[in-house]
């Protein structure tokens, strides 16, 4: 899968690029990032990228003119444009694993990142096809979400985690929080790994870390079981966890 980012801060990409999973995915042509800076295509002597609002009030705004003309150098113009273009804005609709899921279908995405007060809002409405946020917050620049979003894309693409199933069991993967993970020591300051872990009984092993995974679901996201898939056997198990938590209560 190919990335385009558009961003006026290139530098803050290759450190996490180059590192782990994203640096071996990129060696092995899974995936292909090119960040591109939206300063070369400010025309000016300056290379000016911003200016000041409209109608007065702090902050800059991003100018469209080196913005469209980055874009459109890139992916192509309007209906001739190669792929979307999310704009990374905490307006967009946030970001979670099914938007995942859905961007890694794509062969090719651009990526906007705005930085100030924001963007032109001319660049919004006719440039940027979708805009996404990373939650409810406001950071200094869209550059760490777009980054979220690559790194989350990109590990759900084949062949980029080591195991291939590696994704399936991830936390919102299947709708539930995952199970807890333990490894050597099999004690570490009095603290064991249950004993289940050790037993060699795959059934049982499944069995359990599905329960784990309900539990905790139930105790720390209760609205994801709203929508999450659940046997009948899931049913019953949440009801009793539900109804042994109810009687403890004083
Ligand atoms: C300081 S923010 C601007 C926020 C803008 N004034 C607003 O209230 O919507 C600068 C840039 O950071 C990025 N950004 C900030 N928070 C974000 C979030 N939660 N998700 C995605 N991008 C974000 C966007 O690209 C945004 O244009």
């Amino acid at each position: 899968m190919e990335f385009d980012v558009f961003t006026l801060l290139p530098e803050v990409f290759p450190p996490y690029l180059e590192s782990s999973i994203l640096q071996r995915a990129r060696q092995r042509g899974l995936i292909e990032v090119r960040v591109h800076n939206i300063r070369d295509w400010a025309a000016d002597k300056h290379h000016v990228t911003d200016d000041v609002p409209y109608g007065g009030g702090g902050g800059m705004v991003m100018k469209p003119e080196p913005v469209f003309a980055a874009v459109e150098a890139v992916l192509g113009a309007g209906p001739q444009a190669c792929c979307p273009l999310i704009l990374l804005t905490p307006q967009g609709r946030v970001f979670n694993q099914n938007i995942a899921f859905e961007l890694s279908r794509l062969p090719r995405l651009g990526l906007l990142c705005g930085r100030y007060e924001g963007i032109d809002e001319r660049i919004r409405e006719h440039l940027v096809t979708d805009e996404i946020s990373v939650g409810d917050y406001v950071l200094t620049g869209g550059e760490l979400p777009a980054l979220i979003l690559i790194d989350a894309v990109s590990r759900l693409l084949p062949g980029v985690l080591g195991d291939p199933d590696g994704a399936l069991d991830d936390s919102h993967a299947s709708g539930l929080l995952e199970y807890p993970h333990y490894t050597r020591p099999p004690e570490f300051r009095g603290w064991k790994v249950p004993e289940i872990l050790l037993s060699g009984d795959h059934a049982k092993i499944n069995r359990w870390r599905r329960e784990q995974s309900l539990a905790r679901t139930l105790r720390q996201r209760p609205g994801l079981l709203e929508r999450a898939p659940l046997s009948e056997a899931d049913r019953k198990f949440l009801e009793e966890i539900s109804r042994s938590s109810d009687s403890q209560k004083p």
